[in-house]
């Protein structure tokens, strides 16, 4: 047959290499806008994927800012992205324009647990009436938490009790604390969310954390990129249940403890926790098909606050106490001021961190320090909007590059060093700043940081008022540095807990 032989097969390779090359210009057309940020030239129908060096994104990205500047464009296969750098840029976008950055980019990866056109949860959601809507719903429940009845505070206070009881356990024995403070922290979003807490020896704690742990190693890496932005390839059935067989089991897991949750629910009750609030709402809502309070979205929501709430504070604890076995002197001088304004006599209450400059400079520092979230957690535009002078066309991916703020060299005395003087004037008193973006900015931002910083200072102020930590003897004093990566904890190490 002709249509095999080599003659034939040559025009149709042709044809259909100009086929693709003319999607592919379609796809790039953005970047011909006038102003559109500069970037490497992307191949056709890869973008930058073969440029980008996936394992050594640091190196590869600082190389991009000196050549292109602080806003550079990227194209990931047809995928349009903008990275931002530097306060300037990144406040621009997320304060200045928040109204036009504040949008998701679609991520079709996790479109298999149940994300679709009406339950969207919270961190995912495009900028939109259910996004407002559940924001405003998480907003206010934790805010209004415990009304009349066991607040978050009384909450977080009990747990840092028994994570108090449990380093005593070890008797001054050297110890990694990590699986403590994942513990701790997760109870604390328990209670949130189902008013309840576990004991640290419950096997359903620990395979809820397991799951979480193995979620957040499933989410990076180069291959839920590329299937983001081709999400054709999940079509291929069974695709994304063997590509991210954990998200699906953490979903299981939420799933089952809902149901059980559910069927203690008494309306006539006030609502003991979030689940319960929210459910009262569903209940509201029947009848009215645009509200957003549906049962898929109760999952998602639950799902989000886990998600999010969990290793991002874990991870900024177990900073927290590495740099203070790093650095005795700082230790030594929260310890004084926890003497001072509290003593040994009660436990630490939030009411305390007004007075407690030293130690609010020392958390704010940990957690520039620590610079868990470097890239935050990526935008789109909802219009074409200005930044920096460059225009940036409705529909773009937005990164907002969080740890070249926490650590911009025009801003920070010592960007690269711990050193609580950032938040500190000549007089002890603590001073905020600007470029403190831990929890990113504008209308998208973390809206858990009330509760992050009454875990932070709870946690951090009632171990401190019980132990002293130190490097155990005879180990070699561990390391500050981390690679550059999302919720990268410390080089695991021990520490010695000494009774005060
Ligand atoms: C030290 C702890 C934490 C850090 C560093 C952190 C950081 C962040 C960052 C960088 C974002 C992305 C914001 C953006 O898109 O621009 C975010 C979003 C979010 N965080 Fe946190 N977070 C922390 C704790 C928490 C906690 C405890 C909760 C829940 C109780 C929480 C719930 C959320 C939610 C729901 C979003 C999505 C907001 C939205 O899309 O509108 N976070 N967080
Ligand atoms: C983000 O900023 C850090 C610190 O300035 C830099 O090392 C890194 O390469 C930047 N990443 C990107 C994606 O621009």
């Amino acid at each position: 047959m002709g249509l095999l032989t080599g003659d034939a097969l040559l025009p149709v390779a042709m044809a259909m290499a100009v086929f693709l090359l003319l999607v592919d210009l379609m796809y790039r057309r953005q970047r011909w806008a006038a102003r559109y940020p500069p970037g490497p030239m992307p191949w056709p129908g890869l973008g930058n994927l073969l440029q980008l060096d996936f394992r050594n994104m640091l190196e590869c990205c600082r190389k991009l800012r000196g050549r292109f500047g602080d806003v550079f464009s990227l194209q990931l296969v047809w995928k349009p992205v903008v990275v931002l750098n530097g306060l300037a840029a990144v406040r621009e976008a997320l304060v200045s324009h928040s109204e036009d950055t504040a949008d998701r980019p679609p991520m079709p990866i996790y479109e298999h647990l149940g994300i679709g056109q009406r339950s969207q949860g919270v961190i995912l959601a495009h900028y939109g009436p259910t996004w407002r809507e559940l924001r405003r719903f998480s907003v206010s429940t934790l805010r209004n938490f415990g009304l009349g009845k066991k607040s978050l505070e009384q909450w977080v206070t009990e747990e840092a009790t028994c994570l108090c009881a449990a380093f005593a356990a070890h008797d001054g024995h050297p110890f990694s604390p990590n699986a403590l403070l994942n513990k701790a922290v997760c109870n604390v979003i328990s209670s949130l969310v189902y008013g309840r807490r576990f004991e640290y020896e419950d096997p359903l704690l620990g395979r809820l954390l397991g799951l979480l742990e193995d979620t957040v190693k499933e989410d990076s890496g180069i291959v839920p990129q590329v299937l983001n932005a081709v999400p054709i390839l999940l079509r291929i059935p069974g695709l994304p249940g063997k590509v991210f067989p954990k998200q699906k089991a953490f979903m299981d897991l939420l799933d089952e403890l809902l149901t059980e949750h559910r069927s203690t629910w008494d309306p006539a009750q006030p609502p003991r926790d979030l689940t319960d609030t929210f459910l009262a709402e569903v209940e509201k809502a029947k009848g009215s098909p645009e509200s957003s309070f549906s049962d898929e979205n109760l999952r998602l929501v639950v799902a989000d606050l886990f998600s999010a709430g969990m290793v991002t504070t874990s991870t900024t604890l177990a900073w927290a106490l590495l740099l203070m076995i790093l650095h005795p002197d700082v230790q030594r001088h929260v310890q004084q001021e926890i003497d001072e304004v509290i003593g040994q006599g009660r436990r630490p209450e939030m009411g305390d961190q007004a007075r407690m400059p030293f130690t609010n400079a020392v958390i704010h520092e940990v957690q520039r320090f620590a610079d868990i979230a470097p890239l935050g957690f990526p935008h789109m535009t909802s219009r074409d909007t200005e930044v920096q002078g460059f225009l940036i066309p409705k529909g773009t991916t937005l990164i907002p590059n969080l740890s070249s703020v926490l650590k911009d060299e025009t801003v920070w005395e010592k960007p690269l060093q711990f050193y609580p003087g950032h938040f500190l004037d000549s007089e002890g008193r603590f001073v905020k700043q600007e470029a403190f973006m831990p929890f990113s900015a504008g209308r998208r931002t973390c809206l858990g940081e009330p509760l992050a910083r009454m875990e932070l200072f709870l946690f951090f102020t009632c171990l401190l008022q019980r132990f002293s930590f130190s490097v155990p003897e005879g180990q070699p004093r561990p390391s500050d540095y981390a690679p550059f990566g999302a919720l990268v904890s410390p080089s695991p190490y021990q520490l010695c807990t000494q009774h005060r």
